[in-house]
This record gives C-alpha cells, sequence and structure tokens, in this order.
C-alpha cells in the first residue's frame, strides 16, 4: 500500500496560502499553488517565498489534489469554479473579515456557520473548517512549540487527514467535531487568534447547550 502524502493545491498565492506552501513542502507534501491570475503572474513569487510549491492553474491544481485549502479573501469565494472539488478534502481557511470583506449579507442573515454557508457552493467537497484562527505568520513561528490548531468537519476521515497535516505542520490538533461547530473559530469568538493548547477549553460545552 502507498504511503505517499496527500498531494495539496492551495487556491490563492497570498499571506495564508504562501504561508501553507511553505509548511506543506517542509513537510513533504507535494503542493500546487494557485492565483487569481495566470500562472506566470505567481510564477517568481512562489519559486523566492515558497520554494516547492508548483505554480499552477487552479483547474490543474485542483485536479491532481487530494486536499484543496481555501486561501482566498472571503468575499472572492465565489471566483473559485467549485467543479472537480466533489470528493474532494478542502479546507476552509476564510474568514468573514469586515474590514476587507465588507458587510456580506448571506453571512449575516444566515445562523450557520460561515463554512456551512460556504459548503452549499461547493457540493460533494468533504469540507473541513481549519488554519483560520491562526495568524499567517504564526503558523512558521509557533510550529512545535505545544500551540493547536483546532478543525471542525462533519466527515471523521477527512478529519483525520487534516489532523496528520496539522501535526505534519509542527501543531497538536484539535477535534471540534461537526462543522456547525466551526463558528466557534470565526472572528470575534475566544478561540480566534488564542493560542491554543491540546488542552484549551474552545466553548464547545456551551455551543451544545
Ligand atoms: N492574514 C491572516 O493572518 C489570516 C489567517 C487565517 C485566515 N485568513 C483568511 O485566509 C484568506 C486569505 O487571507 P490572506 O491574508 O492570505 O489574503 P491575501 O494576502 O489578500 O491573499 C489572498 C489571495 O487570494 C487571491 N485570489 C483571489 N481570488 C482568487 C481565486 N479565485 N483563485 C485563486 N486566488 C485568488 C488574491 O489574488 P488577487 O489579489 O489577485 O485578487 C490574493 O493573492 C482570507 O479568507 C482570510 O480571512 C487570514
Amino acid at each position: 500500500m502507498s504511503t505517499a502524502l496527500p498531494t495539496i493545491a492551495i487556491l490563492g498565492a497570498g499571506k495564508v496560502g504562501s504561508s501553507i506552501a511553505r509548511s506543506a513542502v517542509a513537510a513533504g507534501y507535494e503542493v500546487r499553488i494557485a492565483g487569481s491570475s495566470a500562472v506566470e503572474e505567481i510564477a517568481l513569487t512562489a519559486e523566492i517565498l515558497m520554494p516547492g510549491a508548483k505554480p499552477s492553474t487552479a483547474a490543474q491544481a485542483v485536479d491532481g489534489a487530494d486536499i484543496v485549502i481555501l486561501a482566498v479573501p472571503l468575499h472572492k469565494y465565489r471566483s473559485i469554479d467549485p467543479s472537480g472539488m466533489s470528493g474532494k478534502i478542502v479546507i476552509d481557511t476564510m474568514n468573514h473579515w469586515v474590514p476587507v470583506n465588507g458587510e456580506m449579507d448571506e453571512l449575516t442573515s444566515d445562523p450557520r456557520s460561515s463554512s456551512e454557508i460556504i459548503a452549499d457552493y461547493f457540493p460533494g467537497a468533504r469540507m473541513v473548517k481549519s488554519l483560520n484562527h491562526i495568524g499567517y505568520h504564526e503558523l512558521e513561528e509557533d510550529a512545535h512549540t505545544g500551540r493547536a490548531i483546532a478543525y471542525a468537519t462533519d466527515d471523521e476521515a477527512a478529519g483525520e487527514v487534516v489532523a496528520t497535516l496539522i501535526k505534519d505542520f509542527g501543531f497538536d490538533p484539535i477535534n471540534i467535531g461537526a462543522l456547525a461547530n466551526g463558528r466557534i473559530l470565526e472572528p470575534g469568538q475566544p478561540a480566534f487568534g488564542a493560542h491554543l493548547t491540546k488542552d484549551s477549553d474552545l466553548g464547545l460545552a456551551a455551543l451544545k447547550n
């Protein structure tokens, strides 16, 4: 049986995308990264900022990937082509960050977590909320320091793959259960930006009441 690590497609070659790319390459994952425009536009950035990650079109990256990481500004998620995502593990790192995204009525008028709302746009995707509640620079700075990263998903097997990825990035994974629980990782919540450890109380008990 092959023990090859999953291949990762990162959509969004900005601060979060490039930082995840570096962590993933360092951990031995094969990484393809796509920006909003032509491959040539990010080729130099990729070579300098994320050596080892392969610049690609979004379609090519997604096609060959086991894990797709959404790292675009939330208000731009509909500029991603959802076809080809069905059956893939999709990690939603995106936050509703009003200064950048503006007010998004579709989120504020819907009581669900932002990842559940986003998931409607990616039918069949095995959606996991994670990597959103830690600053992009901390992904490298705080690796192997005992800091934890949480994840939420309705797909247990996908969660296990993401837990391994979090460990491979040098963090302790915290399984917070269903995708709906991802709301406790959103901006404004105590866990957002907090230096969590594996024993941190994320307020899950209150959420279930
Ligand atoms: N900054 C943080 O510390 C942090 C931490 C955790 C999570 N997040 C979340 O992570 C996401 C990315 O944040 P960021 O700070 O990395 O933003 P960023 O630096 O602005 O990077 C986002 C990148 O996504 C690209 N993009 C837009 N539409 C795209 C598409 N359809 N396909 C591929 N690429 C596309 C943008 O390109 P153009 O500029 O050409 O549009 C830009 O390069 C956001 O949702 C944010 O809320 C941020």
